[in-house]
């Protein structure tokens, strides 16, 4: 075991690697508030990657309803209860990783889903956390939440997978940080499905090798994004390279959210991994839930979040999610406008702060036509 040093954590933990980071390392940001479930990521990654045989129940991207919805079944809760108390003071992490909380003799605190737990992708969807009585959806504003959770690999800079391969199959590319199986060394010994606390491996047994999602590589290499974020209905997708805090940029559009404003956090930051798809929480869920699921700064980035319509640079940030197929490296504001721009500083695309909101009148004096469906 190496000792390496995890921002989100902020302390130094064991990994079973020495801390190596890639030149540029991939990262996105996830509005949850946004989200309406439709699926279209899922699909779009369905029919661009996984629609070979073994591949039937592979979902590298998925969508949950939270709390009740989970894919594979309870991926989440059970390795929570497994890790047992965790304990955050200030915003360093007091408890044990996973890999500091592995069992001796492994590499990372994990379990290996059954055949069943992959059988219900849809587990739990729209479920409220408490009964809603007919008719009374329209009173409950919050007493009654969910929200949805979308999710892909993390590719993560402390990879579980990565780790937990004995026979060192997966790998992360020095130049984007993408997490890959190698397909041509992998002999399906299962240690990166278990590893993964967010199980986002997969077992062939077709093939016999484990499969993931791929960042869409070949696409980011084309300064393009993921199939997953293109299609995304919601605009509630950002891709983009993420810096270490020290080296945090506010001309780039994941440093601003995730380092400047801190409105983007990771999942389960204490599971050690520095997971690199950030998320900004929903407004409708309880703190003490958020509070698990996204650490101490939930509060904070809930708050920022609410107040984004009085504030230009976030609401302003917030729109060019979803406006473009190209990678946005860095953006700006003028004003009322703003852009997003590609690697040599040139715009890629170009959005109003607000989109205007026009108003029909309900009669028309012109043509003296009343314009309403319903009076
Ligand atoms: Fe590996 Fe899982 Fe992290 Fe993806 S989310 S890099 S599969 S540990
Ligand atoms: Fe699928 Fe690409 Fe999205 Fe990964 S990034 S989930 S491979 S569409
Ligand atoms: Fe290694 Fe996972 Fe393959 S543990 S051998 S990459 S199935």
């Amino acid at each position: 075991m190496a000792r390496v040093f995890n921002w989100q954590i902020g302390r130094s933990m064991s990994y079973w690697y020495p801390e190596s980071r890639p030149k540029r390392q991939f990262a996105a940001v996830f509005d949850l508030n946004k989200c309406i479930a439709c699926q279209t990521c899922t699909l779009a990654c369905k029919t661009t990657w996984t629609t070979g045989k073994g591949q039937e129940y592979m979902l590298w991207n998925n969508v949950e309803s939270k709390p009740y919805g989970f894919y594979p079944l309870a991926w989440d809760v059970k390795l929570l209860a497994m890790l047992g108390a965790q304990q955050w003071n200030g915003t360093e992490y007091a408890g044990r990783t996973l890999f500091e909380a592995a069992p001796a003799g492994q590499r990372v605190l994990g379990w290996h889903p059954e055949d069943i737990d992959y059988a219900y992708p849809n587990v739990g969807e729209d479920d409220c956390a408490v009964g809603v009585q007919q008719g009374a959806a329209m009173h409950l504003p919050h007493a009654a939440w969910f929200f949805y959770l979308p999710r892909i690999c993390n590719h993560c800079t402390y990879p579980a997978c990565l780790a937990s391969c004995p026979r060192g199959s997966i790998y992360k590319r020095p130049e984007d940080g993408i997490v890959l199986v190698d397909q041509r060394r992998c002999r399906g010994y299962r240690e990166c499905v278990r590893g993964c606390p967010y199980k986002k491996v997969f077992y062939n047994p077709i093939c016999g090798t484990s499969e993931k999602c791929i960042g869409c590589y070949p696409k980011l290499e084309q300064h393009l994004q993921p199939q997953c974020f293109l299609n995304c209905i919601g605009k509630i997708r950002l891709a983009g390279f993420i810096s270490t805090p020290d080296k945090a940029d506010p001309q780039n559009p994941i440093d601003y959210l995730v380092h400047v404003r801190n409105v983007a956090l990771p999942l389960f930051p204490q599971f050690g991994l520095e997971p690199n798809v950030y998320y900004i929480p929903p407004v409708n869920a309880p703190l003490a839930f958020l509070r698990q699921m996204f650490g101490p700064q939930v509060a904070g980035a809930v708050k920022a979040y609410q107040a984004a319509p009085q504030d230009p640079d976030l609401a302003g940030l917030l729109s060019l999610f979803g406006c473009t197929e190209r990678l946005i490296v860095r953006w700006k504001r003028q004003g009322e406008t703003v852009s997003g721009l590609d690697p040599s500083g040139a715009e890629v695309v170009e959005v109003p702060l607000r989109e205007p909101v026009v108003v029909r009148e309900a009669f028309d004096a012109k043509f003296q036509v009343a314009r309403v469906n319903c009076p």
